[in-house]
């Protein structure tokens, strides 16, 4: 059981102006920032990312929404966070997320849905690194 995970707060959030409530979710649920930018992204680093979904019919649509304006990843920590993180944000369609989620409280639909967390302690280290150099990411803070 591993301890880190990856959380997007997608473009539709940013531009909705839900960040600040997303991260108080975050914090309040116990998660520390290990580290957090706000970036554009790129196509190419879009179709990377999102890779193991390459071959779904809304593959897309899903890269076009990623790279239509800012989103803000980050790394957080704490323990079993793969799990502890998704049961935060709730399922990745709004209308099957339980009430209190931040899916459910800041999400469109099942495309537009506010937020991203990784599936597995595997992805989870990979998806961190897709963002966040070594150098990037705090060991020794706590915030
Ligand atoms: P995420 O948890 O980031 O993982 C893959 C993303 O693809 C998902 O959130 C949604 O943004 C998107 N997605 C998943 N299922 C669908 C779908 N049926 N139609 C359109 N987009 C989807």
């Amino acid at each position: 059981m591993g301890n880190k995970t990856l959380a997007i707060i997608k473009p539709d959030a940013v531009a909705n102006g839900h960040t600040g409530k997303i991260i108080d979710h975050i914090i309040n649920a116990g998660f520390k920032i290990k580290a957090m930018k706000m970036i554009h992204l790129t196509r190419s680093s879009a179709e990377g990312f999102y890779e193991i979904h390459k071959e779904r019919q809304f593959f897309g649509e899903l890269v076009e929404y990623m790279t239509s304006t800012p989103c803000i990843p980050m790394a957080l920590e704490k323990e079993n966070a793969v799990e502890e993180y998704r049961k935060l944000i709730g399922a990745t369609d709004p209308a099957k997320a339980a009430e209190g989620t931040i899916r459910k409280l800041y999400a469109k639909n099942i495309q537009f849905n506010a937020v991203h967390g990784s599936d597995s302690d595997e992805n989870a280290a990979k998806e961190i690194s897709h963002f966040f150099s070594r150098d990037e990411l705090l060991n020794n803070y706590s915030n």
